[in-house]
């Protein structure tokens, strides 16, 4: 038998990359290390005794005082699926607030749990006034609402703080996707009356994508535990399934991520070992930031880059009143091609801002301040080598304007 050359790449080698688009974003360093520290058996009492504290850390990034504060192993959008999935019975009447791209997903995803689906609409960089919800969640009766804290397609944040309140006066569950905002911007979980919520790594949390940290109170438990099921290889003596309908998947079905999570540890999945490390590192470096010192950071760092792009004669795109701390919209000049710009700044500064989805591809750029990444240096090294690919590219700003704003911005 001849034997086959096998086929070696090189090791490793990423390029430095300042990542400041809609994320994900550079990595903290410590999360980084911890992504290499050493494996440990899933009922290791080590290992145990880091998810009971990645509970107690999640609680304190949600602001919760809930039970249920845990990870799903997945991508963000394995959190809104486990959430969804779970909370939704085949049937159920489900109402979305969609002001953009995130709104379709979690519609789609209603649909695949074959809810009877009713979405509200806002136009791309605008927000609900509570009355429209009001008024849409008593026409519809739903018994699940579901949206978006901050999404990054608009770059606009939904206030919450009222939301919750009329889902509670129409006897509906919330729940929301802070994929984008979590440790970027106040999630305030209970204040909020938010009974649902998942979130990502990738975006204000600085970790690498992968995990998804969620919280559900007692409301959402008491859904989910009329519709728990063993599997039949683990069940115990004596065991009876609940009478509600079996949650359709199994890997997030939150009723059997209870049982891990909780004191029983009923085997289900196998941990991410390494992401759960991550995860655990990522809330304790916000934390030991403190939560509103991270939320004003990036306060701070995004009114610096818009102060700087505006004094570079550049528009803003949507409702100044709802922009995300994190992420910031910024309208292409006509004079440029945006996909020609991002690629220069790449290839000549290391850095990546962000495209646009749908109907504001080639019109609007995305450039976020997420979590490591927002930081002022970081923040002028960008308006800097922004101004300078433009100047290539036949659009002159005011020399130094957009710098010297920016520093304004920081002096305050
Ligand atoms: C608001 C929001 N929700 C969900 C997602 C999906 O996250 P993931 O790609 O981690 O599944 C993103 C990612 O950009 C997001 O910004």
């Amino acid at each position: 038998m001849t034997q086959k050359t096998p086929q070696i790449f090189a090791p490793l080698d990423p390029a430095p990359r300042l990542i400041m688009g809609p994320g994900p974003v550079n990595v903290y360093p410590s999360v980084l290390q911890s992504l290499s520290a050493p494996m440990l058996g899933q009922f290791d009492p080590q290992f145990t005794a880091y998810m009971n504290e990645v509970m107690v850390l999640y609680r304190q990034v949600f602001q919760t005082k809930n039970q249920w504060a845990l990870l799903v192993n997945g991508t963000a959008r394995a959190g809104i699926e486990a959430c969804m999935t779970s909370m939704i019975t085949p049937g159920d009447k489900v109402l979305i607030l969609n002001f953009g791209r995130f709104g379709y997903l979690l519609k789609e995803i209603a649909e695949r749990c074959s809810a009877d689906v009713m979405m509200i609409d806002t136009e791309w960089g605008t927000v609900f006034e509570p009355g429209a919800v009001r008024d849409a969640i008593k026409k519809h009766r739903p018994r699940i609402v579901a949206t978006v804290h901050g999404d990054t397609s608009t770059t606009m944040a939904q206030p919450l703080d009222q939301i919750g309140g009329i889902c509670r006066e129409f006897d509906a569950l919330l729940y929301v996707d802070a994929t984008a905002t979590m440790g970027g911007m106040s999630i305030d979980v209970d204040g909020w009356q938010l009974d649902a919520v998942s979130s990502g790594l990738q975006k204000c949390m600085s970790g690498p994508p992968g995990s998804s940290p969620i919280t559900f109170n007692e409301r959402v438990a008491e859904v989910v535990s009329k519709r728990r099921h063993i599997e039949e290889g683990i069940q115990p003596d004596g065991y009876a399934a609940a009478q509600g309908q079996r949650i359709q998947s199994n890997y997030f079905d939150l009723a059997m991520l209870m049982d891990y999570w909780g004191p029983d540890r009923l085997n289900h999945h196998t941990e991410s070992t390494s992401m759960l490390y991550a995860a655990r590192e990522c809330a304790r470096v916000i934390l030991s930031e403190g939560l509103e010192n991270t939320f004003a950071r990036h306060r701070q760092s995004s009114t610096a880059l818009r102060a700087g792009l505006q004094a570079m004669g550049l528009k803003l795109f949507g409702d100044p009143n709802h922009r995300m701390d994190n992420v910031t919209g910024v309208l292409i000049p006509n004079v440029v091609d945006g996909d020609k710009v991002r690629s220069e700044l790449l290839q000549d500064f290391g850095i990546e801002i962000g495209t646009s989805f749908g109907a504001l591809h080639g019109l609007v750029w995305r450039i976020g301040t997420m979590g490591y990444v927002c930081q002022k240096a970081n923040v002028l090294r960008c308006l800097t080598s922004l101004d300078a690919v433009l100047r290539r590219n036949g659009y002159n700003a005011p020399a130094g304007a957009g710098i010297e704003a920016a520093y304004g911005a920081y002096d305050g």
